[in-house]
């Protein structure tokens, strides 16, 4: 079965052609990063109006790349929650209107499952229940991935998403947006002992996070240290920060692993690519002789092939939608279409 699949919910217009879930026969991603970059972050209007810009020139690329005409394909998939309101519906519409003409099936896809599904792009043996740490720009979550279209959140965050987290804490340090990824190279030449930071705790719950402290304490180092006149060392301060958020991260992966007893483990979302919390994950896997997935660089971040993906197994199991279709800027992860 082949899908289009569409994505667009916040910097990037994104489209792809999926064969069966598992297979890329194109993707195509037009950042947008450059000009929010400007502003420090996205610029919801700024984002809508580029997404309609480019992406008819987007999907074109996706059918010419997979050699396919929209006379090929079996089904169109769009990304329709969680999201910037703005960006979602242009996908959103652009995907009603492909599938209005062709009469084809018109998929709708969460986000942040479609995150998880970037795994099976890439791992073609990884197949549910596992248990998936699912940790973007916007959130941050424990996932019990039962199957493929039913989850159980059983932690989240209580304020920042762990993404967030890195782009507020670089940003303090001057580095340009999206700085998770500046913060994490910064790292690999610091001393992660050298700041003490605290270790985020939420008390009431064994498997929330918070990192909204963690990024005060950040600041509180920086006016401190200017105060005395002296400067912070940077790439020790990413260094410790990365570790704060890493270990906080793993403490709840890791302990919900053991107590719902998942043998396989899964990362998801952009800040997956941290090169740190990739490692850490790898480790604990090792030495508890479990499993460890986590999806290559490039399908970290937001791309049509994991829409695709996920499509397929929302398509098997009768997720379709009609020309009521509407975009949703918050949607939890458990939701199934149409139920
Ligand atoms: O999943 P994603 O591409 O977009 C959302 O759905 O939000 O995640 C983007 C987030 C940004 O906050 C970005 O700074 C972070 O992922 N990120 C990283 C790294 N690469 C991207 N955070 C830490 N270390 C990285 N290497
Ligand atoms: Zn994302």
């Amino acid at each position: 079965m082949k899908i289009l699949s569409i994505e667009s919910s916040c910097d990037e217009t994104a489209a792809a052609v999926i064969e069966n879930g598992r297979k890329i026969l194109s993707s195509v991603v037009a950042t947008q990063v450059e000009e929010h970059k400007l502003y420090g972050g996205v610029v919801p209007e700024i984002a809508s109006r580029r997404h309609c810009e480019s992406i008819n020139g987007v999907v074109k690329e996706a059918l010419c790349k997979a050699d396919s005409d929209l006379s090929q394909l079996d089904a169109i998939a769009v990304t329709y929650a969680p999201g910037l309101i703005g960006a979602l519906l242009v996908g959103v519409n652009f995907a009603k209107g492909l599938s209005l003409s062709t009469g084809l099936p018109l998929i709708p896809v969460h986000h942040l499952r479609s995150h998880i599904a970037a795994n099976y792009l890439a791992h073609k043996e990884l197949e549910p229940p596992f248990l998936c740490l699912v940790v973007s720009g916007g959130h941050s979550h424990i996932v019990e991935v039962k199957d493929y279209t039913d989850m159980k959140i059983i932690g989240r965050t209580r304020d920042d998403a762990a993404g967030e987290a890195f782009d507020k804490a670089a940003r303090c340090m001057g580095m340009p947006y999206p700085g998770g990824i500046h913060l994490d190279k910064a790292a690999e030449n610091g001393n992660e002992n050298a700041y003490n930071l605290p270790l985020p705790r939420v008390s009431d719950s064994e498997y929330d996070f918070s990192f909204s402290g963690l990024k005060t304490a950040v600041i509180n180092q920086i006016h401190n240290s200017s105060q005395r006149g002296e400067e912070i060392n940077v790439n020790d301060m990413c260094a410790s920060f990365r570790k704060a958020v890493t270990d906080s991260l793993m403490k709840n992966f890791s302990k919900a692993a053991d107590d719902l007893r998942y043998d396989t483990l899964v990362l998801a979302g952009g800040v997956s690519a941290n090169s740190l919390l990739r490692k850490k994950a790898d480790e604990f896997a090792r030495t508890t002789g479990r499993k460890c997935f986590y999806p290559p660089i490039s399908l970290c971040g937001d791309n049509g092939a994991m829409v695709g993906s996920q499509a397929y197994y929302e398509y098997l199991a009768h997720h379709i939608a009609d020309m009521g279709l509407n975009a949703a800027a918050t949607m939890n992860i458990e939701k199934n279409y149409g139920i």
